[in-house]
């Protein structure tokens, strides 16, 4: 195995700053806790990180890591046969067992912290401030939907009757953490999984796949089916014997699923346009930190960034203001993931359509604070860009670009602050700095998102802490949130029907 012979990632340090807290096994019956990140400060962790950041610069093993074979149109009934008939059996061993196996699956993960991480910065090209925290919520989606599985079986005399088989469909820009938490809710609830991962991170999805089979999930409960484009795609999300979709990924993309499959289930956590509004009365230099991390974190590609500031009243008018954020932005480390220091990392690919358009072009009225520029010539490294002058309506002002840019607006008074960053079709994540209990009250009832922040940054749910999820155009037939208490009872429905068809 590659992983293990060329592998000279030590084990995670284990003398964290929490004493007691860190990878250890947590027994089901005791109480959900989060995983804690690494502690890079730790002497031990850094020795730990350079490895890693060897590995991602020697990329033999990597070439040799295994990805999932090809699938055709002749294979879609096989698989799905192939599902359904494994789903019988699995949610046949009750909720007990599969949350064990669940729960066992955290502990893979988590002993596996340092390849994953190495997987994820040469694949995703993830730096590893970013790709750390992944991991530390995949070993909580294991933990936390292992021990929900348990409460579900019976409410008030109704039998909960999971799906069957689902097919889930996860990012590229989540690569480690959103394959993980879609996957194992399915298999908690009690469905067999289809795993279609997206083509650009074929080997993170394998990883977190292999580590749930090695936890005891049976290879025919969940198959790893390759990223299929196209005909097969389409024969698979059409097919009468998915019962669900679960996709993380575009808008569109969502709609062009539903329209492969009218009226049948279909679970989407989708595209964010988000703002922060920055009142007079925030801490400002905190405001700047939080508005330029959530912005140009992962290079801004997540659907949870911070793609819009809206600066209010004398912030607006404040050259100071300006000049913080122009300083903040342009002393963030720009380069690939070996380098630890770096904090904005690669975009997936070159950049194309609407993102290009974002990072070259200005409309009218705007101005650059910060001009991008493309670092090197893979056209993937790009020092982020600031502009400001964005005008309500305006294609930056509705427009997810998901990249490195962020967009400055301006507005006289929180109301209409609030006007413009309700004006977008997407109501994912949204930003609050102010210090004025009245304003943060008004702003928590009148702002359309899903997931709210005041006073830190928008990026970086964590489970059950802050289950993750939008509403508006952000989601498709999505109620609860994900990483939170009632995310399985979507994925079925509460019948007096026996589990058989
Ligand atoms: N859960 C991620 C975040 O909160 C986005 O998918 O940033």
């Amino acid at each position: 195995d590659p992983r293990q012979d060329t592998d000279p990632v030590p084990a995670r340090a284990q003398d964290r700053s929490a004493p007691g807290a860190g990878s250890e096994h947590l027994p089901l019956d005791e109480a959900f806790r989060n995983e804690p990140d690494t502690d890079v400060a730790l002497p031990a962790n850094q020795a730990w990180a350079e490895g890693i950041a060897a590995r991602i610069t020697d990329r033999r093993w990597y070439e040799e890591l295994p990805v999932p074979e090809p699938v055709d149109a002749a294979d879609v009934e096989r698989l799905v046969a192939t599902g359904r008939a494994a789903a019988e059996d699995w949610h046949g061993r009750g909720a007990r067992e599969r949350a064990e196996i669940l729960n066992r699956a955290a502990d893979v993960l988590a002993a596996r912290r340092g390849h994953l991480l190495a997987v994820a910065g040469a694949e995703a090209g993830k730096t590893l401030g970013q790709s750390d925290p992944e991991v530390s919520e995949a070993v909580d989606f294991c933990r936390w939907y292992a021990r929900r599985a348990l409460e579900l079986e019976t409410v008030d005399g109704a039998r909960f009757v999971p799906d069957r088989l689902v097919l889930v469909t996860p990012p590229w820009n989540f690569p480690l953490a959103i394959p993980t938490g879609s996957t194992v809710a399915a298999l908690a609830a009690g469905a067999a999984v289809l795993h279609k991962p997206a083509p650009e991170v074929r080997r993170c999805s394998t990883a977190v796949v292999e580590a749930l089979w090695e936890a005891g999930v049976p290879r025919d409960v969940l198959q790893l089916v390759d990223s299929v484009e196209g005909e097969v795609g389409q024969a698979l999300v059409s097919h009468p014997g998915v019962d669900r979709i679960v996709l993380t990924g575009a808008y569109e993309t969502a709609r062009l699923f539903g329209s492969w499959r009218p009226g049948r289930p279909l679970t989407a956590e989708t595209s964010g346009k988000n703002a922060m509004v920055i009142t007079p009365s925030a801490d400002r230099d905190r405001a700047v930190w939080d508005l330029v991390t959530s912005a140009f974190g992962h290079a801004g590609q997540k659907c949870s960034a911070a793609s819009l500031g809206i600066l209010v009243g004398s912030v607006a008018g404040s050259p100071r203001f300006r000049r913080q954020l122009l300083d903040a932005a342009s002393s963030m480390v720009v380069d690939w993931p070996q380098n630890l220091q770096a904090t904005v990392g690669p975009t997936i690919d070159e950049p194309g359509g609407k993102l290009r358009r974002a990072l070259t072009r200005l409309d009218p009225g705007e101005e650059w604070l910060l001009e991008p520029r493309q670092l090197d010539d893979t056209g993937r490294l790009w020092r982020p860009g600031i502009k400001t002058g964005v005008a309500p309506g305006s294609f930056y002002h509705r427009t997810e670009c998901f990249g490195p840019v962020l967009g400055l607006m301006e507005a006289s008074d929180l109301h209409e602050a609030l006007e413009l960053q309700n004006a977008v079709d997407y109501g994912l994540t949204a930003g609050l700095h102010s210090l004025d209990p009245e304003e943060i009250s008004t702003w928590v009832d009148l702002v359309q998102a899903g997931n709210l922040y005041v006073n830190r940054g928008i990026t970086g749910a964590v489970v059950q802490r802050q289950p993750f999820g939008g509403w508006k155009r952000s989601s498709v037939g999505l109620g609860a949130k994900a990483g939170g208490p009632n995310y399985l009872v979507q994925l079925g429905s509460w019948q007096k029907a026996p589990f058989a068809e």
